[in-house]
C-alpha cells in the first residue's frame, strides 16, 4: 500500500464567467446547492476521504472565498445567545482546523496543470495527493473521493474518476484509452484532454477527481503546452504511461452533476433539494404541479 494521502488541491481561480452577472462580485465556488456553496460540498467530501490539508489556487477576487472560511465568532455567540443550536452546529460544521487551509495564488490562467503545479511547494517530494474540482459536485454514498482512496489503496498508481459520457459531449473532458477493463476499475494505457470530435479513443471521461503520485507534479514541471495552449494536467497524467507507470479510473458509484453549466447547475439543485427532509416534500409536490402544467399546456 502506498502513502496516505492527506492534502488537496482545489483549484478555483476560473474567472466563472460563465455565471455572469452572479459572479461579478462572488466567485462561483460560492454559489450555492440549496445553502451550501460549491466550495463546502467539496471540502465536505474530502473530509470524509480523510483529506486533512486543503491547497485552493485562487487568483484575484476571490477574498469572499478566503473569508467564508474564517471562523464567524460574532454569528456563534449571538446564535448560541438565542438558543439556535441548530444553525450553530451548521455553522460549527464549516469550522476548519487553524492551519488547515493554504492559498496559493495562480498569477496567470495558464491551465489547470498550471494551476495545480502552483501548490508544488505545498507537498513533499514523495508525497501523493488528490485534486478536487469543485464543478463536478458528486452525490454518491461513500462520497467520491473517498471510494478513489479506498479503490487506490488496492492499485497504487495514480486515479481518475471517470464515467461514460454520450459521444457528442465526449470532446469537452479528457478521455481515457483503456487498455484494460476490469468493471469498476479500468487500467489506462493513454488519456487525452478534449479529443477533436470521432478522435476519442473511448466515451470514459474524466471527472473532476484525482489521486495523483507525486511524479505527475514533477512531469507539470515541463509546463507543456497541451489542448487550448494550456498546460493540460490529463496530459501529466498521460505522460506517466508514457514512462510505464500504472494510471487507473474508477467508475465511481453516484451521480455527478456539472455545476460548471447552468443547466447542470439547475439539475443539482433539484437533485440536493429533493434529498432534504426540510424541503422535500412541498419542493416534490410544486415540481410535479410544475411538470402537471407543462403537460397540459402541449
Ligand atoms: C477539466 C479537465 C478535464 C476533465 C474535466 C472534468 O476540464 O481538464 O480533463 O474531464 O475538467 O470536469 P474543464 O471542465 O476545466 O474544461
Amino acid at each position: 500500500m502506498g502513502r496516505k494521502v492527506t492534502k488537496a488541491i482545489f483549484p478555483v481561480a476560473g474567472l466563472g464567467t460563465r455565471f455572469l452577472p452572479a459572479t461579478k462580485s462572488i466567485p462561483k465556488e460560492i454559489l450555492s446547492l440549496v445553502d451550501k456553496p460549491l466550495i463546502q460540498y467539496a471540502i465536505d467530501e474530502a473530509r470524509a476521504a480523510g483529506i486533512e490539508e486543503f491547497i485552493f489556487v485562487t487568483s484575484r477576487g476571490k477574498g469572499a472565498l478566503e473569508d467564508y472560511f474564517d471562523h464567524a465568532h460574532e454569528l456563534e455567540s449571538s446564535l448560541r445567545k438565542s438558543g439556535k443550536d441548530k444553525l450553530l452546529e451548521t455553522l460549527r460544521a464549516t469550522n476548519m482546523d487553524s492551519g488547515a487551509i493554504a492559498y496559493i495564488r495562480q498569477h496567470k490562467a495558464l491551465g489547470l496543470g498550471h494551476a495545480v503545479w502552483c501548490a508544488r511547494r505545498l507537498l513533499q517530494e514523495d508525497e501523493p495527493f488528490a485534486v478536487v474540482l469543485t464543478d463536478d459536485v458528486i452525490q454518491g454514498e461513500p462520497p467520491c473521493l473517498q471510494q478513489m482512496i479506498e479503490a487506490y489503496e488496492e492499485t497504487g498508481g495514480s486515479m481518475v474518476a471517470t464515467m461514460e459520457v454520450p459521444t457528442e459531449k465526449v470532446s469537452s473532458y479528457g478521455v481515457l484509452d483503456v487498455a484494460e477493463d476490469m468493471g469498476a476499475i479500468v487500467r489506462a494505457k493513454g488519456m487525452v484532454e478534449k479529443p477533436a470530435a470521432g478522435t476519442q479513443p473511448s466515451n470514459l471521461a474524466v471527472i473532476g477527481r484525482y489521486i495523483l503520485a507525486p511524479t505527475v507534479m514533477q512531469n507539470l514541471n515541463k509546463l507543456k503546452q497541451g489542448a487550448g495552449g494550456e498546460i493540460q494536467l490529463t496530459d501529466a497524467i498521460a505522460d506517466e504511461i508514457a514512462e510505464g507507470r500504472d494510471v487507473f479510473g474508477l467508475r465511481f458509484r453516484g451521480q455527478r452533476f456539472d455545476c460548471g453549466s447552468k443547466a447542470g447547475f439547475l439539475q443539482a439543485t433539484v437533485a440536493f433539494g429533493l434529498e432534504r427532509d426540510d424541503l422535500k416534500d412541498e419542493f416534490a409536490e410544486y415540481l410535479s404541479d410544475v411538470m402537471a402544467m407543462r403537460r397540459a399546456a402541449e
